[in-house]
């Protein structure tokens, strides 16, 4: 009764993970689909703790260090969530993927420390356990599950924490000579040293002559763990400029894997469906992602971003930039039928969104159509402008994606950029040295006029100078953009 009820648990969970992740790709039904997916683990985790028996009919013990646990990462869990704030969610990402990673590192050292440390009755065929396997099934697939679950974990744990430094400006890119051939020598090592281990563990019931797991397959298997801690480190530390998203997202996908090589051992349905989907979204978000930064998963793969050459003197190639008033900003914008919109990471630091769109409300009154021009990197995480805009109730209709967009810059009268930077910079277009160079981009020089607002002359995430504020058709509009937009509202309603 209780394996049926237990089972059927799992199930439930594994359906709202699903139809849960469905409901996120729509930004209407996104938090229920959050919400229903949060409730399918927590079913899971109850029915774990309270359902399940093992072979011997025994329930789980140490219940204070489980429920200590839950109410201590609870506790943290939501205060992180509720304190962060929407700029510095990638990083909130990051870190809480790391754990993930973490877990299923830990999750396979303590299998693998379980058995090895089990007593040989439980292990071998011996007089009253004649088959063995009674306690313990360690097959060389067990093997190679604890072995996957180990290194794609602690790869994902240690990139993680690595890009959630990287984001929030705790460590820069870390770049020397040599350094992609020697991830490729660390990963080697690691597949070589894994095989090894494969061979020399003795697995059951294929190896029973082999006699006991060795100290030397203990050993091995934790050099592996701390080659993998620094193939993590390594994998991560050179990619900089425009590629953190491209990496976050693989990152991801490897929690998902390791995960569901937990759920393989302890052969639990909700763990692999949850580590599946998880696996698998992340693996799709990486090629979307890949596709959207022109940049092939080969390359993602060794690591190989963020060597840029910085170009500079623009100022002594274009001439001076050009600046515009607020006033004369309002009238430009007042005047125009075509309006659109480019938001950018600056639009979230202002936390500028319900102006934005207040504005958009009076232009459009005014006869204006008005336009988002949404660029899939843009901010710092996959969907932030979307996420962003539609806090402040933005029509999901109003927003236009790159190509789209791109094909409406031509008869577009002004574009307004608000805090956007390498995702209109037209050095992805024309300069190879460039780091983001091959990157698509918003075409925004194809407008009659341009104003771009942002605080200086300062540079974006990819620390690259921009021509595009150069150009004769484009003038800046300096300040904060909550403050700017504000101040056109203004001048817009009083003009
Ligand atoms: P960025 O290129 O980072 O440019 C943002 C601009 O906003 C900066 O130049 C900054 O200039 C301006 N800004 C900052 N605070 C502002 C404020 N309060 N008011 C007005 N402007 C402000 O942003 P982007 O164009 O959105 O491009 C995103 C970049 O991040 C890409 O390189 C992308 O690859 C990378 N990235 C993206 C993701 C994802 S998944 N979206 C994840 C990680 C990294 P000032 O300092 O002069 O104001």
């Amino acid at each position: 009764m209780g394996e049926s009820l237990l089972i059927l648990c799992y199930l439930l969970a594994s359906v709202s993970f699903i139809v849960g992740l469905k409901m996120l790709s729509d930004p209407a039904r996104a938090r229920k689909g959050n919400r229903l997916a949060a409730g399918g683990m927590t079913l899971a985790i109850a029915g774990t703790i309270f359902l399940y028996r093992d072979d011997h009919q025994q329930s789980l013990h140490n219940y204070p260090w489980i429920f200590a646990g839950i109410v201590f990462g609870t506790f943290v869990g939501v205060l992180a969530a509720r304190r962060v704030k929407m700029t510095a969610m990638p990083e909130m990402v990051s870190l809480f993927n790391g754990m993930g990673g973490a877990c299923a590192m830990l999750i396979s050292l303590v299998e693998f420390l379980f058995i090895y440390k089990a007593p040989d009755l439980q292990r071998y065929p011996q007089p009253g356990n004649p088959g063995g396997q009674l306690d313990m099934d360690l097959s060389a697939g067990r093997l190679l599950i604890i072995l996957g679950g180990l290194i794609i974990g602690s790869v994902s744990f240690a990139g993680s924490l690595i890009a959630w430094a990287k984001l929030n400006g705790k460590i820069k890119d870390v770049l020397f000579k040599g350094q992609h051939l020697l991830n490729l020598l660390v990963l080697a090592v690691i597949l070589g040293l894994s095989a090894w281990f494969l061979h020399s563990t003795p697995g059951y019931p294929s190896d029973l002559s082999a006699g006991p797991i060795g100290s030397s397959s203990l050993y091995l298997l934790l050099l592996i763990l701390a080659l993998s801690l620094i193939y993590g480190v390594f994998f991560v530390f050179p990619i900089g400029g425009a590629d953190m998203p491209v990496v976050i997202s693989l990152l991801n996908s490897f929690t998902g894997v390791a995960a569901a090589c937990g759920g393989f051992l302890y052969n639990n349905k909700a763990m692999l469906t949850g580590g599946i989907l998880v696996g698998a979204a992340g693996t799709l978000l990486t090629i979307l992602m890949c596709r959207a930064m022109n940049r092939s998963l080969k390359n993602v793969l060794i690591g190989s971003f963020g060597q840029h050459t910085v170009s500079s003197g623009l100022a002594a190639e274009h001439g001076a930039y050009k600046e515009i008033s607020l006033t004369d900003a309002a009238m430009v914008m007042s005047y125009a039928r075509r309006i659109m919109i480019v938001p950018g990471y600056g639009l979230a630091v202002a936390q500028a969104q319900h102006a934005c769109h207040e504005l958009e409300l009076i232009l459009t009154e005014k006869g204006v159509d008005v336009k988002y021009a949404i660029h899939p990197v843009a901010g710092r995480m996959p969907g932030h402008m979307n996420v962003l805009l539609a806090e402040a109730d933005v029509p999901y209709e109003n927003l236009l994606e790159m190509e789209k967009a791109n094909e409406e810059f031509p008869g577009t009268d002004v574009v307004l950029v608000l805090g956007a930077n390498d995702v209109v910079n037209p050095a992805a277009k024309s300069d190879p040295a460039s780091p983001i160079y091959g990157m698509p981009i918003l075409d925004v020089e194809l407008a009659r006029t341009c104003i771009v607002n942002k605080r200086s002359m300062k540079p974006g995430y990819a620390g690259i100078e921009n021509a595009l504020f150069f150009q004769p058709k484009t003038s800046m509009l300096f300040g904060d953009a909550k403050k700017v937009l504000e101040n056109l509202i203004h001048e817009i309603k009083n003009g």
